[in-house]
C-alpha cells in the first residue's frame, strides 16, 4: 500500500510517499522561516498563501523522485489538525480534491498522532506499547502508547510548550525567529554554573510540566545582568539544562508509573542535541531503551503524516467526503483505527 502524506499545519510545507513493503519512496520539505522571520514569529496569513503556492509542485516532484503516478497511490493523507486553520484548509482542500479527481481514499491525519508515530519510521523501530514524550512548539505532553489510535494522556504542560518557552527565551536574548534551535547552538559555548534556572514542578508527583516561571526567571536575568555574547551563551546553556532536566525527571516518572521501559522521543524539540544526549544516557542508565526520529523528522513533516494515514487507510476506507480541518483537536479524541467507533 502506498499512500501520499502532506503536512501543511502552520509554518512547514511537507510531502511524501510511504510504502509499506519498501518503506519511505520520496519526500519533500519546504520550511516558511523567511517568510516569517522579519515578524518574530507565524503569519497565519503569509503561511496559508505560501503553502498553496508551494504544495501542488511539490507533490508534483515528490511522485516523481517515488517513480509513480498519482493513480498508482492507494490513499492520501493530510493533516486535518491540530493547527492553523487557514493553514491547515490548504492540505485538506488539495488532498480532497485529487481525492475526488481520482476516487483514492483520503484519510485525515491528527497531527500529534504524526509526531508520537514518526519514530516508527526508522530502524528498529519501537516495539508497542511505549511512553511517548511529544515536545514541539504548540505542545509538551507524555503519552502512553499501547497500540496506534489508543492513547492515554499522563501529564501535559499547564502553560508554555516546551518549543514556545526555547522561542520566548531566545526571543528575550535577541535570536532570530524560530528561537530553539539558535538558542541551543549558542549554549554550545555556554559556561556551566554562571546561572541556575528553577526546575518546574519537579517536586510534584505528576508527570505535568510547567514553563512559563522559567521564562520569567530568564527574563529577570536579562534585566538584571550586562549582556555581553557570553553572558547570552551561558543564560541559553542554563535554559537549556533546566529545561532538559526537567523533561527528562517527568519521563523517567512516566515510565516508572506505566512500568513500560521504552521511551520515544518526537515533536520539534526532539531535534535538540542536549536532550537527545542526555536521555538516551539516563534512560540507558536506568535500564530502559529511547527512540528518536532522525532530526529533519522531529519538526513537521509529511512522512509522518503518510506513515499515520497508511496505518489509518489500512483499516478506514477513507470514505467521508468532507473537507475536514480542525484549528483544536484533542489528542485523546482519538480511536484505533479498527474500532468501528473511529470513523468521526
Ligand atoms: O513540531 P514542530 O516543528 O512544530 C509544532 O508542531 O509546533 O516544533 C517546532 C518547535 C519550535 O518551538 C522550535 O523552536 C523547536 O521545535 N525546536 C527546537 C530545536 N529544533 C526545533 N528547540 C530546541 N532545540 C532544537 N534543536
Ligand atoms: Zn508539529
Amino acid at each position: 500500500m502506498r499512500v501520499l502524506g502532506i503536512e501543511t499545519s502552520c509554518d512547514e510545507t511537507g510531502v511524501a510517499v510511504f510504502d509499506d513493503r519498501r518503506g519511505l519512496l520520496a519526500h519533500q520539505l519546504y520550511s516558511q522561516f523567511g517568510i516569517h522571520a522579519d515578524f518574530g514569529g507565524v503569519v497565519p496569513e503569509l503561511a496559508s498563501r505560501d503553502h498553496i503556492r508551494k504544495l501542488l509542485p511539490m507533490i508534483r516532484r515528490v511522485l516523481e523522485e517515488a517513480g509513480i503516478s498519482l493513480e498508482e497511490l492507494d490513499g492520501i493523507a493530510y493533516t486535518e489538525g491540530p493547527g492553523l486553520i487557514g493553514a491547515l484548509m490548504v492540505a485538506a482542500a488539495v488532498a480532497r480534491g485529487l481525492g475526488f479527481a481520482t476516487g483514492l481514499p483520503v484519510v485525515g491525519v491528527h497531527h500529534l498522532e504524526g509526531h508520537l508515530l514518526s519514530p516508527m519510521l526508522e530502524e528498529p523501530a519501537p516495539p508497542l506499547p511505549f511512553v511517548a514524550l511529544l515536545v514541539s512548539g504548540g505542545h509538551t505532553m507524555l503519552v502512553e502508547v499501547a497500540d496506534v489510535g489508543r492513547y492515554r494522556v499522563l501529564g501535559e504542560t499547564l502553560d508554555d510548550a516546551a518549543g514556545e518557552a526555547f522561542d520566548k527565551t531566545a526571543k528575550l536574548l535577541g535570536l532570530p525567529y524560530p528561537g530553539g534551535p539558535e538558542l541551543a547552538r549558542l549554549a554550545e559555548n555556554g559556561r556551566p554554573g554562571r546561572f541556575e534556572f528553577p526546575r518546574p514542578l519537579l517536586d510534584r508527583p505528576d508527570c505535568d510540566f510547567s514553563f512559563s516561571g522559567l521564562k520569567t526567571a530568564v527574563m529577570y536575568a536579562v534585566r538584571d545582568t550586562d549582556l555581553d555574547d557570553q553572558v547570552r551563551a551561558d543564560i541559553a546553556l542554563a535554559f537549556q539544562a533546566a529545561v532538559v532536566e526537567t523533561l527528562i525527571a517527568k519521563c523517567l516518572r512516566a515510565m516508572e508509573q506505566t512500568a513500560i521501559p521504552r521511551l520515544v522521543v518526537a515533536g520539534g524539540v526532539s531535534a535538540n542535541r542536549e536532550l537527545r544526549t542526555r536521555l538516551a544516557q539516563t534512560v540507558g542508565e536506568e535500564g530502559g531503551e529511547v527512540y528518536f526520529p532522525r532530526p529533519e523528522f522531529c519538526t513537521d513533516n509529511g512522512a509522518m503524516i503518510a506513515y499515520a494515514g497508511l496505518l489509518r487507510l489500512r483499516h478506514d476506507v477513507g470514505e467521508e467526503h468532507t473537507l475536514a480541518a480542525r484549528a483544536r483537536w484533542s489528542l485523546a479524541d482519538l480511536r484505533a483505527p479498527q474500532d468501528p467507533a473511529a470513523a468521526q
